[in-house]
């Protein structure tokens, strides 16, 4: 049984409750985050929190905790929980109100924490590749906040589920967004391809991480708009999310990418990754 936060306290998931007028369930109003945690290390927290601060900034709702509160909050969280690898899940709404679409006033937010289990990605995935389709991002145009209504992304993301692919790579006007849960890179030519992070996507933290990762390590790269024909000619395409870390998609809608196996840039990025995660599991939570 997980240990969840919920307002103040720590309590087992069976026995939180939220009363049906929270604006999270009548509006979707509200912001999240997802953690992952190493060894039971934060892994990148302050890069989470400021996002986090972002997702608020945009919504209009005041962060109700200081980063040391969230710190602590979370290391509680992830003390009561059982493994090692945890993801944590960080819930915020406007609070609970008569239904009104104007923000309430003088209403606390809800905060919610859970931890569930971390599975890093399947060898068998790595090993392989994985396939995606691509469709059209039919989002809002703030993809920048990490909103909790994600009723798009969910629909785009079952289109994927629906051909038995593992995500949904979006398109708007032309151009590469991102994945329905995920940033999306593609290689050409031995260049690594980043989308510029802007309002029509979400600044991913493992994006960060990866291109960081391509700048040490002479991976040349480009951050700039890449076009669905780019998308669709690429010598590989990378999929990235705190929960997934770096995968290389071979296969996009039943064409094979490259030549239809993990390439060499996805290689090179997923071992930097991991032995980058390595030096976080051994005290730097930075
Ligand atoms: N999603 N873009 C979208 C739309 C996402 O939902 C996510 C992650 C990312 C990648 O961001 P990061 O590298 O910070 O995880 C990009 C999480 C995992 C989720 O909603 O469960």
């Amino acid at each position: 049984m997980s240990t969840i936060y919920l307002n103040g306290k720590l309590m087992p998931i069976e026995e939180a409750c939220i009363p049906v007028l929270d604006r999270g369930f009548i509006f979707g109003d509200g912001v999240y985050e997802l953690i992952p945690v190493y060894s039971r290390k934060l892994f990148r927290l302050h890069h989470h929190l400021h996002r986090l601060q972002h997702s608020f900034d945009g919504i209009r709702l005041m962060n109700p905790y200081s980063n040391a509160q969230w710190q602590d909050l979370l290391e509680q969280v992830i003390a009561n929980n059982k493994t090692e690898d945890q993801s944590l899940y960080l819930h915020v709404t406007r609070g609970v109100a008569k239904r009104d679409h104007a923000f309430p006033q003088n209403t606390p937010p809800t905060v919610f924490v859970m931890s569930n289990p971390l599975l890093a990605p399947p060898q068998e995935l790595l090993l392989s590749g994985v396939a995606a389709i691509c469709a059209i991002d039919n989002r809002w145009i703030r993809c920048d906040i990490k909103a909790i209504s994600l009723l798009p992304n969910v629909l785009l993301r079952q289109l994927a589920v629906d051909a038995n692919a593992i995500e949904t790579i979006l398109i708007r006007d032309g151009f590469l967004t991102e994945g329905a849960a995920s940033n999306i890179f593609v290689i050409k030519d031995k260049v690594l391809l980043a989308p510029p992070k802007n309002h029509l996507m979400l600044a991913g933290i493992t994006y960060d991480v990866v291109l960081e990762l391509a700048a040490e390590n002479n991976i040349a790269y480009e951050v700039r708009e890449i076009s669905e024909d780019e998308l669709r000619h690429a010598d590989e395409i990378l999929l990235t999310s705190s929960t997934k870390e770096i995968m290389a998609v071979t296969r996009l809608d039943d064409e094979q990418v490259g030549d239809g196996k993990p390439g060499a840039i996805f290689k090179q990025l997923h071992q930097l990754y991991q032995h980058y995660k390595a030096t976080i599991m051994r005290g730097n939570t930075a």
